[in-house]
């Protein structure tokens, strides 16, 4: 099976959506993306698209958010959020594949750390430990082992202890 991981292009918005909503088993996903689309924390060369012999077959996209110190400082970062493979491809690698390849983008990119809010059994094989870890916490009512952070560069968030501030996007689903 011939994978290849890119960015999209404007003509992969429809196939984009169609996979998140066959993934996710709804459309808020595929919602979602078109909101985050539209908000500056969008990231065109981190929205990432699998293909299997030229077909949409995952996709994942990062976006910017930053970490609200009790201080008033703000700490950039990322989330991953939303990921997805087609249902029909799905355990065969892509999923790790979009992961493994967007983060390596993401630290090229300049950036040095990744949260997200997921599978527990799923992000920790990919260096994501539970976010409490740092003192980062989030205001969706969530349990702590799925609230995962990854630091791109060691260290990165030694002082980030504060709370995830998402974009606006992720309300209006
Ligand atoms: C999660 C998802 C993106 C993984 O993609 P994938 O291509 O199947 O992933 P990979 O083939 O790289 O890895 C497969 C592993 O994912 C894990 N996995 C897949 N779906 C999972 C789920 N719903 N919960 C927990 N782990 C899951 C399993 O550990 C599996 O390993 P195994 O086959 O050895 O059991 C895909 O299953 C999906 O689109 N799910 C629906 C949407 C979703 O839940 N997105 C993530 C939101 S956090």
């Amino acid at each position: 099976m011939n994978i290849r991981i890119r960015p999209e292009e404007t003509s992969d918005a429809g196939h984009i959506y169609e996979v998140n909503r066959l993934a996710f088993g709804r459309e808020d996903e595929s919602r979602l993306i078109g909101f985050l689309r539209e908000g500056g924390s969008f990231v065109p060369a981190l929205s990432l698209l699998a293909e299997v012999d030229g077909m949409a077959v995952g996709h994942i996209l990062f976006t910017r958010i930053f970490i609200a110190r009790e201080n008033g400082a703000r700490i950039e970062s990322l989330a991953l959020a939303p990921m997805a493979v087609h249902p029909d491809f799905q355990r065969r690698g892509i999923g790790g594949r979009l992961i493994t390849e967007g983060l390596r983008r993401a630290g090229e990119a300049g950036f040095t750390a990744v949260i997200v809010l997921g599978h527990a059994d799923y992000y920790p094989k990919f260096g994501f430990a539970p976010a409490a870890k740092w003192g980062i916490t989030t205001l969706y009512d969530v349990p702590e082992e799925v609230f995962m952070a990854m630091e791109l560069k060691p260290g990165a968030l030694d002082d980030a202890s504060g709370t995830v501030v998402y974009p606006e996007a992720f309300e209006r689903v």
